[in-house]
Formats: structure tokens, sequence, C-alpha cells
């Protein structure tokens, strides 16, 4: 039968046979829904049954804003080994803090598909793991360490202006501008500085690059922030849902912000390698930096890497580079500030091996056995990665024969870890002989840089970055805690402070 505007009633039948259908489809859905939901919890209970649950609700999970750190060292006192938290009624991740536990995840291989090392799987991302692996050789890395001095110095030299004696301030901004400008250099063949260039905003050829570096520090914050909101709302789960709301139109533009950013340094340096002198340079060296791998290599099968994987990997490495190390320093400083006769210690052992500093190398930094205590110390307390995340792509037995099957989400906690009682005694306190040279801890106990086959692959140029940062420092000031402003450890993908990180620096004459 046809419709007709001139027939109302019939039409109005028609609409509300229309809405009709959709409330009883919509219905089907939401019972649909239901049942699923209802049919996972069952299953997720029954097969975790083993495992002890955190306080949590049926349906929201177990959320209490920025507790997580607080809430991990009950629960490390309370479930040997490892337990159960649930995101929300139906998502669950096995928490673990056990060495013998951590050493079966992590002698496994990965499920998580994406896209740069970090989260790549499988057969690419060994490919890319041993294509990338070179530019973390020795030879590399040895011409590193004058370049990471260099921006520490600059980072110094602008403290020294910018303090007034005894005035507080916030170091984390710094140090991340410090550490983001020794990872361009040294990772991406850049030949500025963002700390300086940050200062003279008049240098029209790299500006964009300089203007984006700002910009890229705090998206990055963002975007740590947001990832994290994200996973904890049950809400965002769906994509849809996520880029419809506010958090996730912050969320694009931030990752614009990131691209533009490592987007305009592949552009430079691509353009840079497009001169016959700067190609021939690069060609002649034995080894590659970073980037000029990622740009020059071809694969097993003699193609270039696609564009995408080159954005992915600089994204990857430009942000691991920088906000872990930055994390790391600041957290390090903190700690000396706050054990002043530990700080002491390390400042003499530093003028013992590089008296004024005007010389920092290679070999240096392997004779400061008490300050690399200290440094490992910190980061138990500290560590600048929380939390790693594994979803199990087979089933896994412990060694107390309690076992998980494939698709469950477990998460090292390495905060939990590194503050595990049963092998740190006494955890929250600081202290370096921990990590004396005579003394003996499970292999497994302390994974800032976490273990096995992924394990990070910047390890070494990050301790090198870290010994640089603490060795400068301590000559040129005495680092003091700000009473007035105590940091809070923050749980998010990179360790932070609630409210910045505030000290007070005392130029040393
Ligand atoms: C204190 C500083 C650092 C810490 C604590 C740290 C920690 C970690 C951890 C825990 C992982 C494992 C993540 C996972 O399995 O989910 C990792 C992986 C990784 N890190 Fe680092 N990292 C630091 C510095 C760096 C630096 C400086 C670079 C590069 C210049 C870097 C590049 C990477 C990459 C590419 C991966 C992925 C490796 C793979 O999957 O094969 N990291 N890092």
């Amino acid at each position: 039968m046809g419709f007709s505007i001139f027939s109302p009633t019939r039409s109005l039948d028609g609409v509300s046979g229309f809405f009709q259908v959709v409330f009883l489809l919509s219905l089907c859905l939401v019972l649909f829904k239901a049942v699923q939901f209802y049919l996972r919890r069952q299953w997720l209970l029954k097969t975790l049954q083993k495992f002890p649950s955190t306080p949590s609700h049926w349906l929201w999970g177990n959320h209490q804003k920025d507790k997580d750190l607080q809430q991990i060292l009950t629960w490390v006192e309370k479930f040997p080994s490892a337990c159960l938290q649930w995101l929300s009624g139906s998502r669950v991740r096995v928490l673990l803090y056990d060495p013998d536990y951590v050493k079966v995840i992590l002698g496994r291989s990965v499920s998580d598909p994406g896209y740069g090392l970090l989260l790549l799987n499988g057969k690419k991302w060994f490919q890319h793991r041993r294509m990338l692996t070179p530019a973390f050789h020795y030879d590399i890395l040895k011409p590193y360490v004058r370049i990471m001095a260099d921006s520490v110095n600059t980072m110094l030299d602008k403290w020294e202006k910018l303090i007034e004696q005894d005035h507080p301030m916030e170091v984390f901004h710094y140090i991340s501008m410090m550490t983001l400008d020794t990872v361009m250099k040294c990772a991406f063949s850049y030949q500025g500085s963002v700390q300086l260039d940050e200062q003279s905003h008049n240098q029209y050829i790299v500006s964009s690059i300089i203007r984006n570096s700002r910009s890229y520090t705090k998206a990055v914050e963002d975007l740590n922030n947001l990832t994290f909101h994200r996973i904890r709302s049950v809400f965002y789960w769906n994509n849809t849902i996520y880029k419809m709301s506010s958090d996730g139109r912050l969320f694009h533009h931030a990752c614009q912000l990131a691209h533009e950013h490592t987007d305009g340094v592949i552009k430079m340096r691509k353009a840079q390698l497009q001169n016959e002198e700067e190609l021939e340079k690069v060609k002649k060296k034995r080894r590659l930096d970073f980037l000029d791998i990622l740009l020059l290599s071809k694969m097993q099968d003699g193609k270039s890497l696609s564009d995408e994987d080159v954005r992915a990997e600089v994204d990857t490495f430009m942000f691991e580079g920088h906000d872990t190390t930055a994390s790391g320093i600041s957290w390090i400083f903190y700690a000396l500030a706050t054990h002043p006769e530990h700080q002491q210690r390390c400042r003499e052992e530093v003028q013992s091996v590089l008296g004024d500093g005007t010389s920092v190398t290679w070999d240096h930094l392997d004779q400061m056995p008490y300050t690399t205590m200290c440094i490992k110390e910190a980061m138990r307390l500290y560590p600048p990665v929380p939390n790693v995340s594994r979803e199990l792509n087979t089933p896994v037995t412990f060694p107390d024969g309690r076992s998980l099957p494939k698709g469950i989400t477990v998460a090292i906690s390495i905060y939990g870890l590194h503050h595990n009682p049963r092998f740190w005694p006494n955890p929250k306190v600081f202290d370096p002989s921990r990590f004396a040279p005579d003394s003996s801890r499970h292999s497994y106990a302390f994974l800032p840089f976490s273990g096995g086959a992924r394990n990070c692959i910047g390890k070494q140029f990050a301790m090198n970055e870290m010994k640089v940062a603490v060795a400068l420092t301590l000559l040129r000031f005495e680092l003091l805690p700000d009473p007035t402003r105590i940091p809070v450890p923050l749980f998010r993908l990179v360790l932070k402070s609630k409210d910045g990180i505030h000290l007070r620096l005392k130029k040393l004459r």
C-alpha cells in the first residue's frame, strides 16, 4: 500500500511502527549484550577462581582515581604473587609482582598487534628489532656521551640563570626538554637544539620543529593521561563513542601534534640526505644513527620501509627515548634531594672522576659505582615504566601450578615487583646498598627495563644519559626538597608526579 502525505493517520501508523521495530531491535541488542556480559563474567570467574580478586564493583570494576600505586602496595602485601584487577564487570587483568611469575611471562612471545617496535608482533617485530639493534651498538653510543653532556649543560646553564638562591622550581619540564634535545640529536641527527631554539624563536628554517617540540612534550603528556583514562573508562572502550567524546577529540588533536613533530623530523632528515655530500658522508659511516637506518635500509625482500612503518618507529623512539628518561632523572633528583648523605657521597665520587666536569667520556661512566647504585635504587622506588602488559597467545602455567588460558591479559606491575617485601625488605626505604656489587637478588626482582627478548632496546642509552645528568648536576648544584610540595607518584604509562617535581637548587661555589 502506498504512502501519502494526504493520509496522516496511516503515516502516523507507519512512523509508530517504525519506532516499534527500532525499539524491539534495541531491546534485543541490549538483551544480547547483557547475556554476553553475563556469560563472559561467569567464564572469567570460573577460569580465574584460583587468583584472589581485589575489591571491585560487579559492573564498574575497581577504580579509585589516582590511588593505583597505593592500592598496589596493599595488594602486594595481601595477595601473594598475583591478583585480579577488574577494569569492568567483564574485563579483568591479572596483576603479577612475583619474580618467578614474571619470569614465566617474559620468557614468552607476545601477541599484541600494533605499529612501532614497542607494539609490533611476531615476525615483523623480530625483523625491525634486528634492523634497529645496531643503532645501540657501543660504537654508536660512545660519541653520544658528549652530546648528552652538552644537552645537560645547556639545561644547567638555564637553571643557573633561573634560580634565585633557594628558590624552588618545577624540574620535570626542563628535564623533559633536555632529554628530547638529546634523543633528537643522537637518534635523529637533528643539528639544532630544542632547548636553545625554544628560547630564540627566530630561526626560520627549523621553526616548525622548534614550535612543535614544546607542543610535542605537552602532547605526549596529554596522550599519557588520556590513554590511561581510556583504559579505565568502560564507556570509552567503544571506538565510536570515544571518538565523539571530548577526551577522544583531545586525543585526536594530541596525536596530530605529535605526528606533526615526528613528520617534521623525518622530512628534515630526508631533505638533508638528498644532498650528495651528506649522503656520501653517511654511507661511509661504519654504523648509522637510528633514523638513517630507517631511511636507508632495505628489508630482506629488498624493499624500503613504508612511510607508515618509519613514522611508527620514529614515534616510538621519540616517545620512549625522552619521556622515560625524563621521568627517571626527575625522580633520581628527588631521591637524592631527600637523602643528602647519599647525594654528597655521589658528588665526591663524581668530583674524583670528572674533576670540574669539563669533559665526560664513556670510560668515566663505569667509574661511578656509588652513583650507579643510587640511580638503580631510585629506579627501584620510582620505576619510570610502572607496568607492562601482555595478552597471552597461549595458555601458561606458573611454578605453583596455577594457570591462565589464552586471551587473558596479564599486567606485570614493575612498581609492585620493586616494592614486594618478600624480595625487598623495608621496600619504601631508599637504600642504595641493595645494589652493592656483593649483594644478590632474584634475577627478575629488579626490572626497570623489563626483561626477556622484548626488553628495552634503549637501556644502555638511558643508563648513560641518567649517569651524565646526575654527575654534571651534582657538580654544579646542591639538590634540596621543597617541603611545601612533596611529589606524589602518579600511575601513568610513564611514572609522573601529581603536580610536577619541585626542588630547591643551590648553586655550589
Ligand atoms: C629510564 C629510561 C627507560 C626505561 C625505564 C625504559 C623501559 C622500557 C620498558 C619497561 C620496556 C618494555 C615495554 C613493554 O614490554 O611493554 C621498554 C621497551 C622499549 N624501549 Fe625503553 N626505557 C627507557 C628508555 C628508552 C630509550 C632511551 C629508548 C630509545 C632511545 C627506548 C626504546 C625502547 C623501545 C624501542 C622499546 C620496545 C622494544 C621492543 O619491543 O623490542 N627506551 N623500555
